[in-house]
């Protein structure tokens, strides 16, 4: 086949009118030797990243080029084109002041935002004036944030209330998976994921489902997981008792030993003495867990109501009192001696 107009004439056809002509021409397109082909290095970019569609298969005969957004040849959408006679690069409708036409023909696209997802048609023209059309594709998302877990409940009540965790903003595209106790979550009914797992309903909550919660998302060009996230359960608490290993003693004589039984982890404890936060004498020793509190020696003062108070941060149940009585020395009345 002749191509369509001869060498002579070519130099002088105005560059609008070779891409016009190119255009028309379109559907004639006989097999060629080599296959003109579009690469885009990174189809699916990072957001802020840079990008090359790169032409492979370039003829050597090439009088010029262009790079149209879109999958169609486009004056409209065109980014630029390029002479090759002149190395003239002229900027279209579509240029954003990114792009980078080389001399063979590749584009570079630099730092990339979601809105250059698309197309770009690369359209070749010959010195015969025959056309080469070939598209790339480019998909651009963004580098995903550090999510961060929210509750819909800080203070949820055991039992009670239903705590719903959300991993992050909600974003295109984006998976998401979850670990407790850097555990992935266990088979039950009451874990519920959303379809899109971005968010986890605890249903009914206990104490042991404090966490620790951490999420993750994942996106084509990133993942990031989020900080533990611990689910403050309020648990309601269970009334301690209360024992003296002797409730009735004899001033000085041998240590009483009061007791406070609670029987849950996770909650404190602290004393009370006819009604009032109990102050400690020197004679007067706690546990480091405060659940045993040592008088030695016992003195009448000590004569009275003691209670103890388990709490944790939301709740606390106090034992009945438990009375001490500390008597004198001696059966009878107070000896006039011992009393200055
Ligand atoms: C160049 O064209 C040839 C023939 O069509 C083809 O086999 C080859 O894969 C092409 N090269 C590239 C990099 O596309
Ligand atoms: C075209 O040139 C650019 C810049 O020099 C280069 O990065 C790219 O790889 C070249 N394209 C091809 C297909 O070789
Ligand atoms: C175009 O560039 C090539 C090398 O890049 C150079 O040899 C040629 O002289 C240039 N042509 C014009 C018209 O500037
Ligand atoms: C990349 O583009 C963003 C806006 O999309 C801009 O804030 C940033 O400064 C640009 N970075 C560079 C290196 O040009
Ligand atoms: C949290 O979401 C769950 C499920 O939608 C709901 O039952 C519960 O009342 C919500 N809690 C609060 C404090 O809004
Ligand atoms: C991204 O999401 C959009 C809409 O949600 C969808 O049309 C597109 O196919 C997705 N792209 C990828 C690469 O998954
Ligand atoms: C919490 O877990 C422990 C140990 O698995 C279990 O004995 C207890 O019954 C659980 N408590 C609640 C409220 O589910
Ligand atoms: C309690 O203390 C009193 C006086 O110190 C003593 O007589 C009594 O035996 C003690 N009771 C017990 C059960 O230890
Ligand atoms: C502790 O929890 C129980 C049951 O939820 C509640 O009835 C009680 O009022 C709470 N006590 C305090 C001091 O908050």
């Amino acid at each position: 086949m002749e191509p369509p107009s001869g060498p002579a004439s070519r130099r002088h056809v105005p560059w609008s009118r070779l891409l016009l002509a190119g255009s028309l021409l379109n559907f004639w397109t006989p097999p060629t030797a080599t296959q003109l082909t579009v690469e885009t290095v990174t189809p699916l970019a990072a957001e802020g990243s840079d990008v090359l569609l790169l032409a492979h298969n370039m003829t050597k005969n090439t009088l010029g080029y262009a790079w149209q957004r879109g999958e169609r040849v486009d004056n409209a959408q065109l980014i630029a084109s390029y002479r090759v006679d002149t190395n003239a690069t002229t900027n279209g409708p579509a240029y954003s002041g990114r792009e980078t036409l080389y001399p063979n023909g590749t584009l570079l696209i630099r730092n990339v935002t979601q809105r250059d997802t698309g197309s770009y048609t690369l359209l070749v023209t010959k010195n015969d004036l025959q056309t080469e059309i070939q598209t790339g594709h480019l998909h651009v998302h963004p580098v995903l944030p550090t999510p961060v877990i929210t509750s819909n409940n800080s203070n949820p009540r055991e039992h009670e209330d239903t705590v719903v965790l959300t991993c992050g903003a909600e974003t295109q595209n984006t998976s998401y998976m979850w670990w407790i106790n850097s555990q992935s979550l266990p088979k039950g009914t009451r874990l519920e994921l959303s379809e899109d797992k971005r968010t986890l309903t605890v249903v009914a909550v206990t104490r042991n489902d404090t966490g620790p919660y951490v999420c993750e998302a994942r996106n084509p060009v990133s993942v990031s997981r989020s900080d533990p996230f611990t689910l403050d359960v309020l648990s309601p608490v269970a009334k301690p008792s209360l024992q003296a290993s002797n409730a009735t003693v004899t001033e000085h004589e041998g240590p009483v030993i009061l007791t406070c039984l609670a029987d849950e982890t996770g909650v404190s404890i602290r004393w009370f003495f006819k009604g009032q936060s109990l102050l400690l004498a020197q004679r007067m020793t706690l546990s480091s867990d405060k659940s045993t509190l040592t008088i030695d020696p016992v003195s009448r003062e000590d004569t009275g109501d003691y209670q103890c108070e388990a709490f944790n941060r939301g709740n606390s149940s106090r034992s009945d009192p438990l009375r001490l009585r500390v008597t004198s020395i001696g059966t009878c009345a107070v000896s006039p001696l011992l009393t200055p």
